[in-house]
């Protein structure tokens, strides 16, 4: 546990994607359509990490994780609505996304779901899990990093609407990106587990990224006879070089941080740029629970006035 806590606090923010296009960084379908992946897995996915995480709680024998613990699940089950909203959206541009969809509800709902256990089991696959939501939460702290920092996007004229849902989202998961491994070691700890929930989990998620955005791409209506319609790894490296998508080198850097014995999240990422930007966040503030404009971490989510800033 950390020293400089934040109060997670669920904010309860809404975004309206009536009209928006689906190349919403204009006339960049790729890189729209990469970062789109994320409405695609993040439903279904993070509403695993509320059920699993709901049933971690009673195993939680200190009050202060414990919190943590309940503020996560808030903010979490908030991220799955919006991106639900997005995917929503999709699917009434007409991007038929339902073999990919019914793929990531088998993944979480059966693969990685409830298998009947009792007893001893039952906290095995329980803790495997946890270990396997510590390892995503740093890929999601280490993107949310990237997106409250990414200005090539503002400078393509990004859709701000969308920007803001991912900003808002990144920040965030920056805010509360111990409460996973803090829960990991609590449970159990073990380093081999967790660079085995690692090496299972970083391969599984960069396929079904790429997978991901193939399958938008192919399936775009408004990409119908055009070259863009093949997502190619070309495509993904121009797009990283110019800043629109995160680059390979942050997702290989963030594994090898990750499988370090003394690795904890809270060296690894900003918590006063994320407060700072959740007090501009226009949907932040328009649910009345954005920090006060200044991003010194001083507001009403904060337990201590540090805003829980990063060693
Ligand atoms: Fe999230
Ligand atoms: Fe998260």
């Amino acid at each position: 546990m950390t020293e400089d806590r934040i109060s997670l606090q669920a904010r309860d923010v809404h975004f309206d994607f009536d009209g928006l296009r689906t190349d919403w960084i204009p006339g960049e379908p790729f890189a729209s359509h990469l970062i789109d992946v994320l409405h695609l897995l993040l439903p279904e996915g993070e509403r695993w990490f509320v059920e699993v995480f709901s049933q971690a709680l009673p195993l939680v024998r200190d009050e202060a994780l414990a919190e943590d613990v309940r503020g996560f699940i808030g903010q979490e089950a908030v991220h799955a609505t919006s991106h639900q909203g997005a995917l929503d959206h999709l699917v009434a541009a007409g991007v038929d996304v339902t073999r990919y969809v019914e793929q990531v509800e088998w993944i979480f709902g059966e693969l990685l779901g409830e298998r009947g256990l009792t007893g001893d089991e039952a906290r095995a696959w329980l803790v495997e899990r946890v270990g396997m939501i510590a390892a995503i939460e740093h890929f999601t702290a280490v993107l949310g990093s990237w997106i409250i920092d990414s200005p090539a996007l503002d400078g393509a004229g990004a859709d701000p609407q969308m920007l803001d849902m991912l900003r808002w989202h990144g920040a965030e998961e920056v805010e509360h990106r111990n409460v996973a491994h803090d829960l990991y070691v609590h449970l159990d700890g073990r380093w081999l587990r967790r660079v085995r929930a690692m090496l299972v989990t970083g391969p599984a998620l960069a396929s079904l990224w790429a997978d991901g955005t193939r399958h938008l791409c192919a399936r775009d209506p408004h990409l119908r006879g055009t070259p863009q319609r093949r997502a190619r790894v070309r495509d993904y490296l121009r797009a990283a070089r110019r800043g629109l998508v995160p680059g390979p080198w942050l997702f290989a850097r963030a594994v090898l941080t990750y499988l370090s014995p003394r690795f904890h999240p809270d060296a690894h990422g900003d918590t006063d740029a994320a407060v700072a930007y959740l007090a501009v966040s226009p949907a932040a503030r328009a649910a009345g629970t954005g920090h006060p404009a200044g991003g010194t971490g001083t507001g009403p989510g904060t337990a201590d006035g540090t805003g829980g800033a990063a060693a």
